[in-house]
């Protein structure tokens, strides 16, 4: 019973520290896309540098999503990553990443590659950057 009173409190104490992340993710963003200008002006010699944009797969999004976040996120009981979002939010938004609106591709992109509490980070080599698009576009597409 106080063991898991316990492990609320340190969910808390996790997601209160993520707070201060999401506020980082929006100041990084903004960082990135001042980034992004001299390559764009320098992009018509080296267009073999940055390919085409390709739309999102939203099929492989949801593959990646089951393979790599359903175990923690999935909308049914038991699910840790699931679990801390309803203690986080107090059922203000959906728990469930899948049904939330509000999962830019900025926000999942940070999740995935720093990880958060309790949740690890994923390496290129698990999730690709052509699956974290697709991932994100999923998660960030109203259902
Ligand atoms: C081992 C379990 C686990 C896995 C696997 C996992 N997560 Fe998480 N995730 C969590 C937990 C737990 C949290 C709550 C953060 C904390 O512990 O403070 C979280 C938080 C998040 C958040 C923050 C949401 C918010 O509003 O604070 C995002 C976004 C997220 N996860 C996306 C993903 C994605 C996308 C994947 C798959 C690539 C994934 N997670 C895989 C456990 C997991």
């Amino acid at each position: 019973m106080s063991g898991k009173r316990n492990i609320g409190r340190l969910l808390l104490i996790g997601t209160s520290v993520m707070g201060a992340g999401v506020v980082a993710i929006y100041a990084a963003s903004a960082l990135q896309l001042s980034d992004n200008e001299p390559a764009a002006a320098a992009e018509t010699s080296t267009s073999s540098v940055m390919p085409p944009p390709v739309p999102a797969d939203f099929e492989r999004g949801r593959q990646v999503y089951d393979r790599w976040c359903a175990a923690c996120h999935a909308r049914d009981p038991g699910h840790p990553g699931t679990q801390s979002l309803e203690i986080k939010y107090g059922g203000a938004i959906p728990a469930a990443l899948e049904d939330r609106s509000d999962l830019t591709p900025q926000i999942t992109a940070h999740f995935v590659r720093n990880g958060a509490g309790l949740m690890p980070f994923f390496r290129r080599t698990e999730i690709g950057d052509a699956d974290l698009r697709d991932l994100s576009a999923y998660l960030a597409e109203d259902e």
